[in-house]
């Protein structure tokens, strides 16, 4: 069995890939190295020779019809699990097009390609926030989808068009939707790492609005374990949702990073609040949790290891927190801190 791992560079997809690699699977990554992208999340696998024997790097774009379908032929891909997508909210707030290129066009190269080759799996790997804000209760896979930002559009496009293709094609495809994951190597402009990353340099935190918006936080390790579960016990054709059960405000988490820092809480600065902001997210996952699956990290006890690891990893994100990266905090920043909340 071959894997292709798309975004395999990236912060879950480098999980997967680890966890693929140490079951005996031969992985294929194929990633554009963004900005999001790092070779050295995969140091694990390409430093050990026992693992990168089952091993293989492409650095390519996933819109690249020739590339990819010279990889389908040349290394006889039979599961495909998509997780390479532009992901940033702020990022697609700023700017739209490479998020409707990746996060669509992209899944439509992949879906073309595993169509021709006759695939056994393709996993979509897509979001909770393609429901958009939940108010009350939680959302089932078989609820209304209101994406309410471009990324968030953009990964509801994918998500659609992979459905389509089993509907129309029968080509065996299963979508997850995942709630906010948490873990090591995750980049810097997200907000558990930029929160930790700014305490640890003793600079500002900036808590969008009120900071009472709730997210619920699986941990990566777990939502691999999900997706690993569901290539041999999902259905076709089917949606799953992967939920941490730990919906928490912004300001706790916030609280609580600065605590294990011991770090003052006057770091913290209510800023502007995200454009369409979604209030809450939240997930039923009666549907994944019936087959067998459940989470095992809880979440104080992942954040705790979390913190540790980017305390005692500080080369990997100083590189990343560069003169591209600082360009980049203070356009999406800059305007924010002026218009700090009191
Ligand atoms: P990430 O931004 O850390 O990594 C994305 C990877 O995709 C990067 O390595 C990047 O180089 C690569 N990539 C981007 N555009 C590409 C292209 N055109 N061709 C090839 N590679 C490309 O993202 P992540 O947080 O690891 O998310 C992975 C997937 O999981 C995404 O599809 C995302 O929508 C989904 N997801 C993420 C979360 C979360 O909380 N992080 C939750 C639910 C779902
Ligand atoms: O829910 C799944 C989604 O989770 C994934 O599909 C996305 O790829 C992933 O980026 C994440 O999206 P969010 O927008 O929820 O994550 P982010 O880390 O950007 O923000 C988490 C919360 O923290 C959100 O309510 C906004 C807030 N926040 C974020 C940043 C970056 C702040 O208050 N300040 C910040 O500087």
């Amino acid at each position: 069995m071959s894997i292709l791992i798309t975004g395999g560079a990236g912060f879950i997809g480098s999980h997967f890939a680890l966890r693929m690699v140490n079951q005996g699977k031969h992985v294929v990554v194929l990633d554009k190295l963004t900005y999001a992208g790092n070779i050295e999340n995969l140091n694990e696998i390409t430093g050990d020779e026992n693992k990168f024997k089952y091993f293989k790097f492409y650095k390519g774009d996933i819109c690249n019809q020739e590339l990819v379908g010279h990889i389908f032929s040349s290394e006889g891909v039979d599961v495909v699990i998509n997780f390479a997508a532009e992901t940033h909210v702020d990022r697609s707030i700023m700017s739209a097009g490479t998020f409707i290129d990746t996060d669509i066009k992209g899944v439509f190269v992949l879906l073309e390609a595993s169509k021709r080759h006759g695939i056994k799996k393709f996993i979509q790997v897509s979001t909770d926030e393609v429901y958009g804000t939940v108010y009350h209760d939680a959302f089932k896979e078989t609820d209304t989808l209101n994406p309410s930002n471009p990324y968030s559009a953009s990964k509801t496009g994918g998500d659609r068009l992979a459905y389509a293709y089993w509907v129309t094609y029968k080509l065996p495809i299963i979508i997850t939707r995942a709630s906010n994951n948490y873990g090591d190597y995750q980049h810097p402009e997200k907000f558990i790492p930029l929160f930790i990353t700014n305490a640890l340099e003793d600079k500002k935190l900036p808590l969008y609005g009120d900071g009472q918006q709730i997210r619920d936080w699986i941990h990566v390790e777990d939502h691999c374990a999900a997706i690993d579960f569901l290539i041999v016990h999902g259905e076709n054709g089917e949606v799953y949702n992967i939920g941490g059960g730990n919906e928490r405000c912004n300001i706790d988490t916030t609280y609580f990073i600065l605590d294990e820092l011991n770090k003052p809480r006057t770091l913290i600065e209510h800023v502007k609040d995200r454009e369409g902001h979604d209030r809450r997210y939240a997930l039923d996952c009666t549907k994944i949790m019936s087959l067998g699956w459940k989470t095992q990290i809880k979440f104080e006890t992942g954040l705790r290891d979390t913190i540790k690891w980017y305390k005692n990893n500080q080369k990997w994100w100083k590189q990343i927190k560069n003169s591209a990266f600082v360009e980049y905090y203070n356009r999406q920043y800059a305007h924010r801190f002026v218009n700090t909340c009191k």
